[in-house]
């Protein structure tokens, strides 16, 4: 988070609040979440795209893509910074319709959305409806046209780039669940691809305004090089069924995926950088193809929420065990043992999830107070019934961390309390927002009560 410096007692402050105190008035594990920094984080977005998409098609639109993190709090962080909502959900909806975000400024995704769904967000008069495939295209058509409506319409693609963390590769084609494919489908009547079908039907729907394409290659992505490519292809794409098909699609979404760094190896690009490389290709493009540019969107997640948020846990019990390692360099059983220290805290996978999924790596720090003690190499798991609920895989923690102490894992903000649950019962943790020395309860922790709600009884 922007704001984090260590206080007086040497325990960590952040936006004005001590660790300390937030563990005294809201206990752990608590989410911490740094409202200025999270504005800085989204304004710097909107600005540096419209800055270098100025001259292309007078800025850009900022879709913050709420499955990374989303309560009405946020909603209205995002609207009084000038970005818009991305929802993936009927759930998503109904945060963005209890916070009271205009309808127009809010786009629904989704590869399964169902009625009901799709008729809240014409209700809501949302303001693009992306369609993943040709059946949900008749289907938001044809809901659409029974209300005497016109839905707003993007079409996901699938621009055949493999977006990887550090590298990318361009392929024929996407076997994946989400959007419709670019490649032309030889096996069809008119050897046209999915994409084309989509554009020509909807085109042709009196239940749908066509208002552009839509794309998004992967996630925590350093490099603009995928994204470069991507807008390319679909720039080609959407000239070539302007043409033939003599409509104007006046909008392009690349999606999001830029990256944030967990730990220091993770080097992403400031969003300035990256919106310069995508406005030069997108220049270059429409220069090429003689065509004017569509308004272009993005929808980044993690890159606003991530960084600004960090875990608070506190430390329970702890031990240490030796570990059998080949040594460097050296043959199978000529083996070094080396202490490993298990460091457990008060929650786990259930408040971080991608450890366990995706191998992800965070780090942790001493929080409550500053230690000269010797570094000590930890591993940080949390309290459930699985030897995977790993929160931190290595980290080096003063030795003389004792039961008690408060950890802090920065980076949680984006997909992890999303990604929530309630594992072996245990009560998904509050998100509290710090501001100019003052902290707020954005969603609070869930109670004992809570997790009985549900049951029907014996
Ligand atoms: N737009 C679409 C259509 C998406 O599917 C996503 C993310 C985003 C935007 C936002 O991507 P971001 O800027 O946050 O990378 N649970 C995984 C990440 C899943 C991303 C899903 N889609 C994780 O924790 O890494």
């Amino acid at each position: 988070a922007g704001s984090v410096s260590r206080g007086a007692d040497g325990g960590l402050t952040v936006g004005g609040v001590s660790v300390r105190e937030l563990k005294e008035q809201f206990g752990t594990p608590l989410f911490v979440m740094d409202e200025a920094d999270f504005r800085a984080r989204a304004r710097a977005f909107k600005d540096s795209f419209d800055a270098a998409f100025a001259d292309i098609c007078g800025g850009v639109d900022v879709y913050y893509a709420g499955k990374s993190f989303l309560c009405t709090a946020v909603v209205k962080w995002v609207e009084e910074e000038g970005l818009r909502l991305d929802t993936a959900s009927g759930g998503e909806l109904a945060v963005a319709a209890r916070a009271g975000i205009a309808g127009s400024r809010v786009a629904l995704h989704g590869n399964n959305k169902s009625d009901a769904e799709i008729n809240r967000a014409l209700d809501m008069g949302l303001g693009r409806i992306v369609v993943d495939s040709l059946d949900e295209l008749v289907r938001v058509g044809d809901l659409a046209q029974a209300r005497g409506a016109q839905a707003k319409v993007m079409l996901r693609l699938t621009p055949g780039v493999h977006a990887h963390t550090h590298e990318f590769i361009a392929t024929a084609h996407e076997d994946q669940k989400f959007g419709l494919s670019m490649a032309a489908d030889t096996t069809a009547e008119a050897g046209i691809s999915a994409a084309e079908e989509a554009v020509a039907a909807a085109a042709a729907h009196p239940g749908i305004e066509l208002l552009g394409l839509h794309c998004h290659i992967g996630s925590q992505i350093f490099e603009p090089d995928g994204f470069a490519l991507a807008a390319e292809k679909l720039l080609r794409f959407l000239a070539a069924m302007q043409e033939k098909y003599s409509i104007t699609m006046p909008e392009l979404d690349l999606g999001g995926g830029y990256g944030i760094a967990y730990t220091p190896v993770d080097t992403p690009r400031p969003a300035a950088e990256i919106a310069t490389a995508m406005a030069a290709v997108v220049r270059s493009t429409c220069a090429e193809l003689g065509i004017d540019a569509p308004r272009i969107s993005i929808e980044p997640g993690r890159a606003i929420v991530g960084s600004t948020t960090f875990t608070l846990y506190e430390v329970g019990t702890l031990k240490t065990v030796r570990v059998d390692a080949p040594a460097a360099g050296s043959d199978a059983g000529n083996n070094v043992t080396y202490p490993r220290r298990y460091v457990s805290v008060d929650g786990g996978m259930s408040d971080n999830a991608r450890p366990v999924l995706y191998d992800a790596d965070y780090s942790a720090v001493l929080a409550s107070r500053t230690s000269g003690a010797a570094p000590q190499l930890s591993r940080v798991v949390g309290k459930h019934c699985e030897s995977g609920d790993i929160v931190v895989r290595d980290v080096y923690l003063p030795e003389d961390v004792a039961a008690g102490d408060l950890l802090a894992v920065p980076g949680t903000g984006a997909y992890c309390w999303a990604l929530s649950s309630n594992y072996n019962y245990l009560a998904r943790p509050g998100v509290v927002a710090v501001r100019d020395g003052s902290a707020r309860l954005i969603v609070r922790g869930e109670t004992e009560e809570d997790l009985l709600n549900r049951d029907m009884g014996a």
